[in-house]
């Protein structure tokens, strides 16, 4: 105690002292969310003219592309760089091969063109995995027993990720956890001369509980029933794994690294960013959203504040763009400063 007090018989420092003013706590800000930051995910339906509500997501909603875009306006009047695209797939187009996975005319790629045509500078992203396309809701093709068979889902990635470089995809980002899909998507885009079609790996993607209303939103949590996806997805005690897994994508190529859930897994997100230096994305994903906006709606916490917050300790962490379904509510709270 005696050499942190001087003779006088005061603190030798003050920390508080830079905390006093508001002038002083700006200046001193270590970190900072801006708009730039965010990627906005979003729901497509097929037909024409219509919106369904996500009830465990309030604020969320499945649209057809025509009122998709529509929201884009929205989305790039507040200057948000990227939105993600997830397609809701009828049943009847769900198949033991996920054929309808990269369809050329499919509703993923009629959505990219329809985006890319209207808005070319906004960045899309697409997610690459079976799930939405397969009848049982697993991210790849299944043998007898129901084990998710690697190299075999590996070909139907190829030919998806293709399928969303042709149609426009800026960014397609595979989110399945198959061993080795990196390089081998990489070479086919690559092949098919999609050389600057960027590649965000879902690498450190974990088991996690917290999709539960994501898999409300893209209908396919029926489709898997009682099953999990342990088998692929990373067991959630795991650290050290994430950097076998981020090490692996970035040799075959991946631009960009995605961890997955976000706020359970900051220190993930740390280590990514201090070890590898490349950039790193998180995905605060729709059971944190749900959670938080739960919370609201009772009165139990401050909405804004605590939103923002979260996002701020993204940034802490070392993430470099975060994709969140607050993303719009985000802009508008920066904007209004
Ligand atoms: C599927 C996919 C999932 C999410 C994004 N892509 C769910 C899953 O792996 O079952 C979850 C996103 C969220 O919860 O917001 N490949």
């Amino acid at each position: 105690m005696a050499e942190y007090i001087t003779q006088a018989g005061f603190p030798i420092k003050r920390p508080r002292r830079m905390r006093t003013d508001d002038f002083a706590r700006r200046l001193m800000a270590e970190n900072q969310i801006t708009v730039d930051d965010l990627i906005y995910p979003v729901f497509v339906l097929d037909g024409n003219n219509k919106i369904e509500a996500i009830p465990s997501m309030p604020g969320i909603t499945r649209k057809t592309i025509d009122q998709l875009l529509l929201e884009l306006e929205e989305v790039t009047q507040l200057n948000i760089p990227a939105i993600a695209l997830f397609p809701v797939v009828e049943a009847a187009k769900k198949s033991l091969g996920a054929e309808e996975a990269f369809n050329p005319e499919g509703l993923v790629q009629r959505a990219v063109k329809a985006i890319k045509e209207k808005f070319p500078q906004l960045g899309v992203i697409t997610d690459v995995a079976l799930d939405p396309y397969t009848v049982h809701g697993q991210d790849g093709i299944i043998d007898d027993k129901g084990y998710v068979l690697n190299d075999q889902t590996i070909a139907v990635l190829i030919q998806q990720a293709l399928s969303h470089a042709k149609a426009g995809a800026d960014i397609v980002a595979p989110s399945d956890m198959m061993d080795g899909r990196i390089g081998a998507i990489r070479n086919a885009l690559e092949q098919g001369q999609y050389i600057n079609t960027k590649i965000l790996a879902y690498s450190a993607k974990y088991a996690s509980a917290f999709y539960g209303p994501f898999r409300d939103a893209v209908s396919s949590a029926a489709n898997l029933g009682k099953a999990d996806k342990k088998t692929y997805q990373m067991d959630p005690a795991n650290g050290d794994e994430a950097f076998h897994e981020v090490a692996l994508d970035l040799q075959e190529g991946a631009d960009m690294v995605m961890v997955k859930p976000g706020m359970p897994y900051l220190d993930v997100i740390y280590r990514v960013k201090q070890n590898f230096k490349v950039p790193v994305m998180a995905y605060h994903v729709s059971g944190e959203y749900a959670m938080l906006k739960a919370a609201s709606a009772n009165g139990w916490i401050d909405e804004k504040k605590c939103v923002l917050e979260a996002m701020v300790s993204f940034k802490r962490a070392g993430t470099d763009a975060i994709l969140t379904y607050y993303a719009k509510e985000v802009a508008h709270w920066l904007n209004k400063y």
